[in-house]
């Protein structure tokens, strides 16, 4: 295939502005600037570079539901955090998820995902590197966040916020992408969490699928059964 391939030079404008996301270093209004030109043609952009978080996240979801929780996996509270198009809340549907919320930094990826009609509430402009007010403490069985704890987006801290508004005894279910754990000490947060008693680390899938060219982590991390996250601090 040459360079002048049309296929290989989408797939090259996709990886770029991938990279040009990563380069902006959590700033918000650069983030939601960026993210409100891209909402229309994110979808078709991640099928470009082969993202596979997505599917893996639900996947997990799915599992955890069946290995621990108790009901009907279509009452089961699910917040899709840094939902952004839908493309998880897309895959949780498939598998029977039924409660699904989720929320965005940018108000045109959170309205991309309401048109998707798989999710009950979906908010834009939250921060997850702040405080995620409009949330209340211990209200989700499961918290799902994949492609949000990556380069340039959510610092490591955000897990505390998710920890948060998960209620105890339910589970997170993040991906990192691997250069981002690398960089950020993500795991050496997890641990600082588990040490103060706000989450617990069930499982960590380490260099799995991700995208084409990187692999990411899949974090599983349980609140404990009356968990300090629940109060800030
Ligand atoms: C790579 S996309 C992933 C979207 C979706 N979770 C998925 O897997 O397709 C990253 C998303 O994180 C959102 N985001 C970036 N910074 C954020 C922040 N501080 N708080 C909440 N969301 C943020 C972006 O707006 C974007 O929708």
């Amino acid at each position: 295939m040459s360079s002048a391939d049309p296929k290989t030079a989408a797939e090259q404008a996709a990886r770029e502005r991938i990279k040009t996301s990563h380069a902006l270093n959590g700033d918000t209004v650069r983030l939601a600037q960026l993210y409100r030109g891209w909402a229309d043609t994110f979808d078709q952009d991640q099928i470009r570079v082969g993202y596979c978080g997505p599917v893996i996240v639900a996947e997990l979801a799915g599992a955890v539901q069946k290995a621990y929780l108790d009901g009907p996996r279509n009452a089961v509270r699910v917040l899709d955090a840094g939902c952004g198009t839908g493309l998880v809340g897309m895959e949780l549907q498939r598998l029977g998820f039924g409660l699904i919320d989720g929320f965005d930094l940018s108000e045109d990826m959170a309205e991309k995902a309401r048109q998707t009609g798989v999710y009950r509430h979906v908010r834009g402009d939250i921060d997850l590197n702040g405080l995620i007010s409009d949330y209340s403490s211990a209200t989700y069985d499961l918290t799902v966040c994949c492609g949000v704890f990556t380069l340039g987006h959510v610092r490591p801290d955000g897990l505390r916020e998710l920890a948060r508004i998960t209620r105890p005894n339910g589970f997170i279910i993040a991906s990192t992408r691997k250069s981002y754990a690398d960089v950020t000490s993500f795991e050496s947060e997890v641990r600082r969490l588990q040490g103060e008693g706000v989450v617990k680390l069930v499982q960590c899938l380490r260099n799995g699928r991700y995208l084409e060219e990187e692999d990411g982590h899949y974090w599983i991390l349980q609140m404990p059964a009356s968990h300090s996250g629940a109060e800030r601090a």
